[in-house]
């Protein structure tokens, strides 16, 4: 603990103790500032606000550095593997080799859905965006898994986890298969977490579907990258959904609806369409200029990040990912040369340099999914398969925090003050 911040407010003094992590920025205390001072913190958007105490994810957005429970993403993503990440984060450490041979069974063992689930998608037009359609069944295994309900149980709380974890792909795979109406295709248990997903997503049942290790490999460093990124707001709708005591299935939904949007997980879509409308490099300062005009709405889909003032290290892994991924395939697509060419002159352009954007994960990542065969309206759902271990490890820390209370922002009122009811002929 660091020396207690002073705060004065109309002329009377209080102090409140400073945290301080293992590594990061100190934090003020200010737990007791209302009910010592009467004044409530004004903070949008949490730009200075600590919501939690954390372990699982690190992020020095200057100097551009994420670490998963102290190992760093470029190590995990160079020579981890997705299932090997889930564990770290779920379970606090790599596991030993008997560990990730438990872990990988009990994950594969929970990968098929109820069978009545799959009624749900029926219900949806076919020309409905995936992300709706993960909202609506995901949040649907709430009212099919009533053994793992009762939140304060940490064993039911691990199935739970469990589930989520291991059903993510098929879910998403079938939500996939819907959309071009061919039919769902059941787990195959003898392959890996993620060349199980590539043969629910792209195999048919009347032809054996070989996994390409190449591209395994590439998806599986995909979902590292997106497994957990700290307080971010689909993180913290997770818990703040969670706070209240919610279903976890429910929970995990309310981080999908977040995830959509495109200013989190929906970038990676937006981003793809934007260097397609580009189309070419001779175009690309026109868009520049757009980007940089206070008059307009525009931004450079894939830059900029609320916490990362420098390269994001995610970005730099998923353009030497697109490389791979062209060489395996044997492609070539103008969208990436448009994308380095955009990168290179943002990064030497005043604007971007002065206010320190830089290429985030979602820059590369639509380029490589697109190879891979997935469409656009699919790269959110994907970033949403990977978020869900850290969404579920960070709703299961939440809970066992014996510190945790429900989540309950303040506000500052700018609305009118108390006045009479008036009948409507009278208005
Ligand atoms: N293009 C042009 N200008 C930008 C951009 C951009 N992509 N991003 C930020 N700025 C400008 C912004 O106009 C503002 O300028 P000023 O100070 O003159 O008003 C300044 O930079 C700071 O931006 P901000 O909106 O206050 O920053 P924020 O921390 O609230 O927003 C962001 C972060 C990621 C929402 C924003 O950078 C953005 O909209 N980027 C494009 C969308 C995107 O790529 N999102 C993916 C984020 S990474 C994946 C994930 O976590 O989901």
């Amino acid at each position: 603990m660091g020396d207690n911040a002073k705060f004065s407010i109309n002329g009377d003094n209080f102090e409140y103790p400073v945290l301080t992590g293992t590594v990061g920025p100190d934090v003020v205390d200010i737990r007791k500032l209302y009910a010592q001072t009467g004044a409530f913190t004004y903070d949008p958007g949490f730009t200075s606000t600590a919501s939690c105490e954390s372990e699982l994810t690190f992020i020095d957005g200057g100097e551009g550095v994420l670490l998963h429970r102290g190992y760093p993403i470029e190590q995990l993503a160079e020579n981890s593997s997705f299932m090997e990440v889930a564990h770290l984060l779920l379970r606090g450490e790599l596991p030993t080799e008997d560990e990730f041979a438990e872990f990988t069974n009990t994950i594969t063992l929970h990968t098929m859905v109820h069978e009545q689930l799959r009624g749900f998608y029926q219900g949806f037009r076919r020309d409905a965006h995936p992300m709706a359609i993960m909202c609506g069944v995901v949040g649907a295994l709430s009212a099919f898994y009533h053994d793992s309900t009762d939140i304060n149980d940490p064993a039911q709380r691990r199935i739970a986890s469990h589930r989520l974890v291991a059903k993510m792909p098929t879910i998403a795979a079938m939500a996939y298969k819907y959309s071009i109406g061919q039919p769902f295709v059941y787990p195959d248990n003898k392959l890996s977490y993620t060349g199980n997903f590539l043969r629910m997503t792209f195999g048919v049942p009347a032809e054996e579907y070989v996994v390409n290790p190449a591209i395994e490999k590439a998806m599986d460093r995909i979902f590292i990258l997106h497994a957990d990124h700290e307080q971010n707001a689909s993180t913290s709708t997770v818990r703040l959904a969670g706070s209240s005591g919610a279903n976890p299935f429910a929970c995990i939904a309310a981080g999908i609806a977040c995830l959509w949007g495109p200013a989190h997980g929906g970038a990676n879509e937006a981003a793809l369409n934007m260097l397609k409308e580009i189309g070419h490099p001779d175009r690309i300062p026109e868009y520049i200029a757009r980007a940089k005009d206070k008059d307009d709405p525009f931004r450079l889909m894939g830059f900029g990040h609320r916490v990362y003032k420098n390269y994001d290290p995610r970005a730099s892994v998923m353009q030497e990912t697109v490389r791979e991924v062209f060489e395996t395939l044997k492609v070539k697509d103008p969208v990436f040369e448009v994308a380095l060419q955009l990168e290179e002159m943002a990064l030497n352009d005043p604007y971007f340099i002065e206010k320190k954007l830089f290429p985030n994960v979602d820059f590369y990542s639509g380029i490589i999914l697109s190879a891979i065969g997935f469409p656009t309206s699919m790269f959110t759902v994907l970033f949403a398969l990977a978020r869900t271990v850290g969404w579920v490890a960070q709703w299961n820390e939440m809970i066992s925090d014996p510190g945790q209370r429900i989540g309950r922002p303040r506000q500052l009122y700018t609305g009118p003050t108390k006045r009479d009811y008036v009948q409507i002929d009278k208005r």
